[in-house]
């Protein structure tokens, strides 16, 4: 998943669309971490907007403010206390000038913190872990009569059931690409992570759900759906067939909703890749040559400290085998340098397997230790310096790789999906089969349009002209 410490703020916009009265409450959605909490934070704007709330992307004028945290790093824990700081002080200039302010935390921090988060900030008023979210307008209902609410429970009623289902209004103000969540949760336990710890064990949609909200999602003009899940290739489920289905059956089926011209999922575990999917990617023409498979780190002893239960060499065979069926697939990855116990020899091996798979793009991290996860409690930290040299070096690597698949575009022909205004007037950004924003005239297609273009410029973006 992309965990690149992103903080996506909701714009107001992005509530529009629904016809709210004058004295209507507010709302500030602040996101941090993966795309799920995109995802979740869209859907808590729908079950909000369905209780009164419009979306403002001005945090002074909120009547709630909520947070969807992530507890994957250190820093993106920490990051959370340093805004509730901020939101405190806020809180009480409105409360000054005679208007009330409920703060809320959602997400992973929430999950793993729980009531801490009021001990440590008392400008909170209700703390939400993502089992619970179906029930957040009760909890704010009970926040707003002055109670601290901590949900964090897991819920044994199914949330997505009862999440109100996208709103078209909301959905065409979201742009004509959407995340759908197939699949929550881990049961891996990678001795470094948190996530099975705030996110509860794998848990798969069912089929039909997941049909339902695509099908929402294609006629308010979505083109391109990415599937997400903690673990989203380990998803599986009963087909209308009677027959248990794989991601691969999945992805097959929703390729045959009218208006879905691409598909994507993300994030997978080497382990979970089965032939079904590998044959999706050889045989569905829909479904995008770019697959985000962490490896994490190339060295089989620290692959099994890290309990990823796989060794160095399935994961380029891995590789290996979905090229051979589609050559044109473009890897990305993560990678964490400094686990405990990591040598020089051990961060060559990574090193060599990123030069052997080649990246079209990756996510690398400095281990952080996190509390209850077994890594913490292993000896052999490796110094902070010795971390920021190897990551220094990975990342070099990298943007070699990413700049010489960029550079590799120059000449080709592909379909591109005009997805917004660019920056400048008179431009549209278009996405790549490969995930990359290209530049094109306004000229050459309508916003959710697919036009066959060449690549005409590849510096530091790339730009392309109709063919
Ligand atoms: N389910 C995904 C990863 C989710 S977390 C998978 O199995 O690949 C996203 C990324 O954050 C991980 O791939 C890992 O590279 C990084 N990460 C997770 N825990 C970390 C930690 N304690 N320190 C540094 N990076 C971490
Ligand atoms: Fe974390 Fe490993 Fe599960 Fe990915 S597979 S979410 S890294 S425990
Ligand atoms: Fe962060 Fe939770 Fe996602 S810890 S990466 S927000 S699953």
């Amino acid at each position: 998943m992309n965990v690149e410490g992103i903080e996506v703020a909701q714009h107001g916009g992005k509530l529009d669309g629904e016809p709210a009265p004058p004295a209507a409450r507010k709302v500030f959605v602040k996101t941090y971490g993966c795309q799920m909490n995109v995802y979740d934070s869209q859907r808590m704007s729908d079950a909000l907007a369905a209780d009164g709330y419009t979306g403002t992307d001005r945090i002074e004028d909120a009547d709630l403010v909520l947070l969807n945290t992530c507890h994957i790093r250190e820093k993106a824990a920490e990051k959370v206390y340093s805004e509730l700081g901020r939101i405190r002080d806020l809180k009480a200039e409105r409360a000054g000038r005679g208007m009330e302010t409920l703060v809320a935390v959602a997400g992973c921090v929430a999950q793993a913190e729980g009531a801490e988060i009021i001990r440590r900030q008392s400008a909170v008023d209700l703390v939400i872990g993502p089992q619970t979210y179906h029930r957040l307008p009760q909890a704010l209902s009970r926040a707003r009569r002055g109670e601290k609410v901590v949900e964090t429970e897991y819920a044994i009623e199914d949330k997505f059931e009862q999440l109100p289902s996208p709103r078209r209004a909301a959905i065409v103000g979201r742009g004509v690409t959407a995340f759908l969540t197939v699949q929550e949760g881990c049961d891996k336990f990678c001795t470094f992570c948190v996530v099975p710890y705030t996110r509860g064990s794998e848990v798969s949609r069912p089929v039909q759900q997941i049909i339902g909200e695509a099908e929402k999602l294609a006629e308010a003009g979505v083109r391109e759906v990415t599937l997400l899940g903690q673990n989203v290739n380990a998803w599986h489920g009963e087909g209308p067939d009677g027959k248990e289905w794989g991601l691969g059956r999945l992805l097959f089926r929703l390729a045959r909703i009218p208006g879905i011209a691409r598909l994507r999922y993300t994030t997978s575990h080497p382990r979970d890749m089965d032939d079904e999917l590998i044959e999706a990617h050889r045989d569905l023409a829909e479904l995008m040559p770019y697959l985000h498979l962490p490896v994490q780190a190339g060295s089989d002893r620290i692959l099994k400290a890290m309990n990823r239960r796989h060794k160095a060499a399935d994961y380029v065979r891995l590789v290996e085998r979905i090229r051979s069926v589609r050559p044109d697939m473009a890897m990305s990855g993560d990678f964490i340098v400094g686990f405990p116990g990591e040598t020089d020899a051990d961060f060559e091996d990574t090193m060599e397997l990123v030069r052997t798979v080649r990246y079209a793009q990756a996510y690398s991290f400095k281990y952080s230790p996190r509390p209850g996860t077994p890594g913490a409690a292993m000896n052999d930290h490796v110094a902070e310096a010795v971390k920021d040299d190897r990551l220094q070096r990975l990342q070099a690597l990298l943007g070699d790789q990413l700049r010489a698949f960029n550079a590799g575009m120059a000449g080709k022909t592909m379909d591109l999906l005009i997805e917004k205004p660019g920056r400048r007037p008179g431009q549209r950004v278009g996405r790549s089969p490969w995930l990359q924003p290209v530049i094109v005239d306004e000229t050459v297609g309508e916003i959710g349009d697919i036009v066959s273009v060449r690549i005409t410029g590849t510096g530091n973006s790339l730009f392309a002209e109709p063919v």
